[in-house]
């Protein structure tokens, strides 16, 4: 419930101008270190996941998407794909490339590694402006997957990631101002 949103949020730490000038970091390592709190936002996931509806596998983004997604796919009773940044994994790959704020940024799928029409749940630690998340459901598809809904753990509002997932079934556990 509410109170359970709360000491999450309370467990996520904001640092003001990190990386850069302007730019508020989520340090989710306090909350993850927590392991009461930790296993509330699997499970609060999991509900969030059920709603959605036949789950045949979990993909996280690379790096922190895979911390959320991991677990919450054990949780579920379903397998694992990793979404990896460029680089990290042998061929064959499917790969995405999508614009960031300076530059591009890759991201990798094992091809074949979906069974094709797999149901596909989409993890994430965030959701800020939706570039990352639009480039992995764009991912799974290209992979022979569906996707079946996006979750998060936090929302930043104001920086248009629902807009940017617009049509899309999005899901996240608590939601901050940014
Ligand atoms: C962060 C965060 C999300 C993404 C959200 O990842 O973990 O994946 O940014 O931003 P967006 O909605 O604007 O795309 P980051 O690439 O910083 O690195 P990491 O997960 O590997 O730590
Ligand atoms: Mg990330």
């Amino acid at each position: 419930g509410a109170q359970r949103a709360a000491r999450v949020l309370e467990l996520v730490r904001a640092v003001p101008d990190y990386p850069g000038p302007g730019i508020t970091f989520r340090d989710i390592t306090g909350l993850l270190a927590d392991g009461e709190a930790f296993g509330h936002v699997v499970e609060a996931l999991g509900d969030a996941a059920r709603a959605a509806g036949g789950i045949d596998l979990v993909a996280g983004m690379e790096a922190r998407g895979f911390l959320i997604g991991a677990p919450l796919a054990t949780h579920l009773g379903v397998g694992f794909v990793p979404l990896r940044k460029a680089g990290k994994l042998p061929p064959p790959t499917d790969t995405v490339t999508y614009d960031l704020e300076y530059g591009t940024a890759t991201i990798e799928l094992r091809s074949g590694t979906l069974p094709p029409g797999a149901r596909v749940l989409v993890v994430d630690d965030v959701l800020a402006t939706g570039g990352t998340a639009a480039a992995g459901a764009e991912l799974v598809e290209r992979g022979g997957g569906v996707v079946v809904g996006l979750a998060f753990l936090l929302e930043l509002e104001g920086l248009g990631g629902r807009e940017r997932l617009a049509g899309r079934d999005v899901a996240t556990l608590v939601h901050v101002e940014s």
